[in-house]
């Protein structure tokens, strides 16, 4: 019937995976669209706690099917792992579950290399990128010389091209004085990952528009953030896909009709990992509140690369953006549970930026980290709310932080997370 697109409203890592796992029951196929192992998305079950990088969050829905459409860049060995793990949750992720689009690109030990080896390089002008070759695989998709998921059908061809890759890379690798990739080992290794996922190519695209010809739901679910957009983020601190509704439409392959539904999902407050300019950013005790200890698997720290992340107060002023480059219908709410005893509250309201105030977001780094916050205080609450389960449950001062989020936005707050678990989301009625 249509897509629904679910995609992250800051900078990641709003809580995508927990939402996506929520509503994926809704649909029949659940896919992703961007990017690639750089993302780490949590689902908690009860006591059970998984963290999925490429594989989709129907993975615990028995009825949908799982699938990475073409604008994704897969890592074979990566998702080898994660299938293995996932199974052992009891996802069943047969061939007939999980699908990989034909036209999507592989990530390859050369990317990988390569990638650590240029953050490396760049020193303080590091992006913080997850080291996982993202940036170099988009590369070599746009220079038109990548490797597409299509050539796993053919295993001994495959290990040939695998083996030019990797010989490729060394040739830059050995430039740089970097050590080398042992070509020979890799390309067996990958000649056995083409062997064990050729059976779940596929052409995404046309099941996708089978499935919504059949009037099914196509869940969207997104990697990263608006932020992180290489066309509307913080560049050159960005990811190198399309985060936004845009990607959901080529990276998946369907027109902007069948999107019917836009959601978004935020943070009751923001958090960045990786380096970039973040206005709302808190040092100090605030901050050290807001990212946790590490003591809870839901506190502040990569589910990726463990990296701490960076902690602020809500920026409504990047939220509004992102609300207006996606075309956004609604707005998911989480981690509202964690501002619990803070008094007052904060939320950026507008920049201001050589003694001018403005309410634009600048996509120009270097403007951007002139900025400075102009904030709106707000009441804080000091109750429990990990068991409310409707609007009217949550304290007045709660019910008013959501309040100034819609006014602000324009974009009505459809649902509430007040805690990690499936059973802590509820519908804004
Ligand atoms: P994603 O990349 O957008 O899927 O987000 P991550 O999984 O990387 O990070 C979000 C973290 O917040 C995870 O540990 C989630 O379990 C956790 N989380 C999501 N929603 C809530 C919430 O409402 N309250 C709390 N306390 N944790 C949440
Ligand atoms: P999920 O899907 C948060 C950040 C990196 C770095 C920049 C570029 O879990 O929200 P890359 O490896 O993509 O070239 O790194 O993007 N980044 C993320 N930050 N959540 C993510 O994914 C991220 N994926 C990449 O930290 O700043
Ligand atoms: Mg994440």
């Amino acid at each position: 019937m249509s897509v629904i697109a679910l995609l992250g409203a800051q900078w990641g890592d709003e809580g995508k995976g927990h939402i996506a796992d929520k509503l994926a029951g809704e649909a029949s196929i659940v896919a992703r669209y961007n990017g690639g192992d750089n993302a780490g998305h949590t689902i908690t079950m009860g006591d059970t706690l998984v963290r999925t990088h490429l594989v989709p969050a129907g993975a615990f829905h028995p009825g949908a099917t799982c699938v990475l459409g073409a604008g994704m860049v897969v890592n074979l060995r990566s998702l080898a792992r994660e299938v293995d793990e996932l199974n052992g949750h009891g996802a069943n992720l047969t061939p007939d579950r999980l699908k990989i689009d034909v036209a999507a690109h592989l990530v390859l030990p050369g990317h990988v290399a390569l990638d650590g080896v240029s953050e490396q390089r760049r020193g303080v002008g590091a992006i913080g990128t997850t080291r996982r070759g993202i940036g170099p695989t988009y590369t070599d998709k746009a220079a038109r010389i990548g490797l597409r998921a299509g050539s796993i059908a053919e295993a001994d061809t495959f290990a040939e091209t695998v083996w030019a890759h990797v010989e490729r890379a060394n040739l830059n690798l050995r430039d740089l004085f970097e050590p080398e990739l042992d070509a020979d080992a890799l390309s067996a290794e990958y000649a056995a990952l083409a062997k064990r996922f050729a059976p779940h190519l596929s052409n995404v695209t046309a099941l996708v528009h089978a499935a919504l010809e059949s009037g099914q739901t196509v869940l969207a679910e997104g990697a990263q953030g608006a932020l992180l957009d290489l066309d509307h983020g913080t560049y050159p601190f960005v990811t190198s896909s399309s985060t936004i509704t845009g990607g959901v439409l080529t990276g998946l392959g369907v027109g902007p009709r069948h999107v019917t539904r836009v959601i978004g999902v935020a943070k009751a407050f923001c958090s960045r990992v990786g380096a970039g300019p973040f206005p709302t950013e808190l040092h100090g005790e605030m901050g050290d509140r807001l990212r946790g200890t590490g003591a809870n698997p839901w506190d502040e720290f990569g589910s990726t690369t463990g990296r701490p992340r960076r902690t602020g107060w809500l920026d409504l002023v990047a939220l509004k953006h992102a609300a207006r480059i996606n075309g956004l219908t609604e707005l998911v709410l989480t981690k509202l549970d964690i501002l619990t005893g803070i008094e007052p509250l904060h939320i950026c309201t507008a920049y201001a930026h050589h003694g001018q105030s403005t309410t634009d977001f600048a996509r120009d780094a270097a403007v951007l980290a002139e900025c400075t916050p102009v904030y709106a205080e707000l009441p804080g609450w000091t109750e429990d709310i990990g068991s409310a389960r409707r609007l009217a449950a949550l304290p007045r001062a709660a019910q008013e932080y959501i309040r100034q989020i819609e006014t602000f936005t324009g974009i009505p707050v459809s649902h509430v997370s007040v805690g990690p678990d499936r059973s802590q989301i509820f519908a804004v009625t």
